[in-house]
Formats: C-alpha cells, structure tokens, sequence
C-alpha cells in the first residue's frame, strides 16, 4: 500500500467567496481564509481545495476565467496566493486548485482577440456559421453569435466560450499553466469539466482524445514532487471512468455515484462495491463525497422522503424533516469517512449547514437559475456565506452586509457556539477525522454481514464501522465504541445511527 498523502488524504474544499471575509467588503477572500488556517488545522484536514480563484467576471462563480495566472482582486493578490501556500505548507496542509480548461471567460485575452476577428484566435474557440442544436447544461442554446455573424460554442453559459482542444496552441498554454502554479507550490489540481473537452459532431462528452491531454498533464505532474491531478468526471459508466484513472494519467476523481445515492442501504453497498471493483484494478484509490458547491446540502436531502439525486438533489418545495436530515448527515459523515480512500467536506458540511431554500429570487446569482427560466433555483442555496461566530448575521463572516444573506437561525450553528458542544457536527467531525488518521484512509475493507439494512464492514486496522439504515435499533458486534454519529439505545445501535468499534482486545 502506497503511503503518499493523497491516497487517504480528508481534502477540504473552501468556497473562497463564501468562506471568511478580511477586508470587509461582504465577499470571501484570501485573508479571510489566512486568518482561518488555524480552524481547518484543528479540524484535522490534509489538504484544501479551493474553488477558482483567478480575475473572473464571476458570471459562474469564478468558472469563467479571465487569466490562468493571476489572483482575482476582491480574493487578493498573488503575492498573498504564495503566502497563503506558505502558510498552508507550515501547517502541513496541502493545497489544490482548480483548474478550468474546457472553457474560458468571454473577457479573457484570447476571447478579446478571437472577437476581433483574428482568424488564429479564433481557431482556439469554437467559432462557426452556423450553430448545430446543442443545449448549454444551464439551459438554453449552446452557441452565441457574435457582431460579424459568426457563433461560439458554450456549453455553459455565454460568457464561458468553450476552448478548441484540436489547437496545440491550447494544450502548450494549460501545461505551461499548471507549470506556472506547481513552481508556486501548488500540490494538486482540480479539473473542472474534465471530461468534456473534446468535441466532435456526436457529441461533448468522454470522447477518446481527452486522455492523451490527462497522459501529457501527468508527465508534466511527474516532473515535480508528489503533485496530484483529480478529475471531474461525471459519467455514468465506470468502465469509461475508470479510464481516466489509469496509472499514467489523473491520480483521483470525485465519485459521483456515493454523493447521488440515496439513503438507502443496499444502494448504499451496491455504490461503494461498485466503487472499489471501478478503482482497484488501476490502482486507483476512491474518493467519498457526500457535498460540493454544486448541489443540495445534505442535511436538507436526506431529511426528503425522496433522498436520491433527482434533478441534482434540487428539489425546492419538497419539505425536508430537519432532524431526520441532521441525524443521516451525521451517520453518512462517520460512513464517508470509514470506507477506504480519501474524502471530501465541503464548507459548512462541518457545521451540519442546511441548503438555504427561500433566498429571494433577486438575489440569486446562479446562472442556472436564469437560464432555466427560473425553473431551476440554482446553486447559491449551497454558497451562503458561513457563520463563524456571534448571535446575528453576518456571524462573524466579516463586513456587515455578506453577497448572499445568512439565515438568522443560524446562530446556533456557528464554529463558535459549535465549539464547545461536545455533541455537535464539527465536533463529530473533528473526532472522526482525528481517528481517521489513525485507524482508516487508504486501503481495503471487508463486508461484515448484520442484515440487509445495516451497512457494516472491518477496516485494516480492524476498526469496525456499522451504519445502521433500519427503522428499529440493532446490536453492535463485540468491540468498544470508539465514536457514534448518535447516542447508542441501550447499547444498541438507533436507527439512522453510525458506530465506529475498536476489536475486542485479548
Ligand atoms: C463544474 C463546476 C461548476 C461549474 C461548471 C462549469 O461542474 O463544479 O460549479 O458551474 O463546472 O465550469
């Protein structure tokens, strides 16, 4: 078994606009995130991954890049970026960035002089006569047409212009982007869109040229030390998934299969078997994500009578029990963290946030909310702003008037008044990801059968994990509880309850 930190490494994944504010102006930025290193050291995170944080226009939330190679003002600047890696590295926290080649920022340079009609800039876009009738994901046609006529392709929104990956202009400009960061100490990158680069009449997705970009990217990682690639690869396939984790390509990617399965143990077991038999033949270890930025906050989807992933688990108007949604997210968070790999928090999920639901339609910010017509309300219910401290908004997040407001009832949910209730979500987390370290991470597992609703298995270090997804309380096997997402009945394990157990010792 490989020991490189990433293999089981507790990544956290930082919302810089949303994180922590230190200038005041309502929007999260880099000194914010600085003065809060000493929180996600406490918590026990390996690494952080931020989403972009390059000069954005920020018509998607800084997924439309306007230059690979500086800091976006209201984030800082990239003297501080260095410092910030600096300071991460003295903690012993890795840093990964995202990284965003499928498309670019309509006010990119490249886009400014492909709209001024040079030819060879335009040959690194998709520029056409005649649009074909392909959907932008966000809803609507996937091409705009510009002052002369001609169209460009979008497969997101039409300030992202999607880049032509046939041009070796393109690839010479990504590899000497992730140079330009690895030299600046970077550890990892995320790759946004990482299946779509490649476009042919069929289609956008999975096309065979994307893995000699990834086989290049990794030759250009391998030149560094220990420099990781983790893809965005949301396919349906597995065997078409774990292609792009093949040994001389992308170390990891985001398992999209356990973060959309319901709350429903044989589902449950089929995914994460599934899982291992996708990664263990390319060697690959798994990740485990319950959240991102992109989709319902679990606390709210698992406390739905529907708990599957219908419609990106955006599911506004269908009432959610609160408590019944706290407890699974609690029991889903000790499961996550159990199963061999490495696993993902996204911010807040610490805090037990849930998705913020009746944010007025005015201030959605989401491109996905206008473009479908406001049919879908978008992804900002997952962004709001995080409650650091103090009984009324802003919570400690800094300035007085955050981008997106912070429900008043959140009060209760602040690191602060978190910290000191042993019985709360960062609490819970904290614990599990120190004994995480210890006793889990990378590795195998085996199946312990206690019924067909309890999901249960033995970990290498013989660490027992059992997640109980009955309606009625189940024993324990022989061993000492080491954590429980929940008080224990009686010594029995409640429903919607996960137990960690140490063997008994002889
Ligand atoms: C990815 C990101 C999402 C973004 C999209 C377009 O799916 O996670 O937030 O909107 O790519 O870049």
């Amino acid at each position: 078994m490989s020991q490189t930190w990433w293999r089981g490494a507790a990544i956290y994944q930082v919302y810089l606009r949303s994180f922590a504010d230190g200038n005041g102006d309502g929007v999260g930025d880099l000194a914010g995130l600085r003065s809060r290193l000493p929180y996600l050291k406490d918590l026990g995170v390996d690494a952080i991954w931020l989403n972009p944080w390059y000069p954005s226009p920020m018509a998607d939330g800084g997924y439309d890049v306007a230059d690979y190679r500086d800091i976006e003002p209201v984030f800082g600047t990239l003297a501080e970026a260095e410092k910030f890696i600096a300071e991460a590295h003295e903690l012993d926290i890795k840093v990964i960035i995202d990284v965003v080649p499928n498309h670019s920022s309509t006010e990119s340079e490249w886009f400014k002089q492909a709209l001024a009609g040079d030819p060879a800039a335009r040959e690194r876009f998709w520029f056409r006569d005649e649009p074909n009738d392909w959907q932008s994901i966000f809803g609507g046609s996937a091409w705009t047409q510009v002052a002369d006529g001609q169209w460009y392709l979008h497969l997101f929104a039409p300030e992202q212009p999607d880049f032509n990956w046939e041009n070796p202009e393109v690839h010479q400009e990504f590899e000497d982007v992730l140079r330009f960061w690895f030299d600046r100490g970077v550890d990892g990158v995320r790759i946004d869109s990482a299946a779509l680069l490649f476009k042919s009449d069929t289609g956008f997705e999975d096309l065979d040229e994307v893995h000699d970009v990834y086989r290049r990217w990794r030759e250009v990682s391998d030149e560094y030390d220990e420099r990781i690639l983790i893809g965005e690869v949301w396919l349906p396939d597995q065997e078409r998934f774990a292609r792009y984790l093949r040994p001389d390509e992308l170390h990891t990617a985001f398992n999209f299969d356990f973060l959309a399965c319901p709350w429903d143990p044989a589902e449950l077991r089929r995914v994460i078997d599934l899982t291992l038999t996708t990664h263990t033949p390319v060697g690959a270890p798994p990740t485990w994500v319950l959240s991102n930025h992109d989709v319902t906050r679990p606390v709210t989807r698992y406390g739905r009578a529907d708990t599957s992933f219908a419609h990106g688990g955006r599911l506004h108007g269908s009432p959610s029990d609160p408590e019944l949604g706290y407890r699974r997210s609690r029991a889903a968070a000790l499961l996550a963290m159990a199963l061999p790999g490495s696993v993902y928090v996204y911010q807040g999920e610490e805090l037990g946030l849930p998705e913020v639901e009746d944010l007025p339609d005015d201030l959605r910010q989401d491109p996905m909310y206008a473009r479908s017509g406001g049919t879908n309300p978008g992804r900002d219910g997952c962004r709001i702003p995080l409650p650091w401290s103090g009984e009324e908004p802003p919570f400690g997040f800094g300035g007085d008037d955050p981008w997106l407001p912070q429900p008043e009832s959140w009060r209760k949910l602040t690191a602060e008044a978190q910290r000191t209730d042993l019985d709360s979500m960062l609490n819970l987390y904290r614990t599990g990801l120190g004994l995480r370290r210890d006793l889990l991470g990378d590795g195998t597992l085996t199946w312990l059968e206690l019924g067909p609703e309890v999901v249960a298995f033995t970990r290498d270090s013989g660490l027992v994990c059992v997640a109980n997804l009955s309606t009625r309380a189940v024993p324990l096997p022989a061993g000492t509880v080491a954590l429980s997402s929940g008080p224990l009945d009686d010594g029995l394990l409640p429903p919607d309850t996960t137990a960690w157990l140490t063997p008994p010792t002889r």
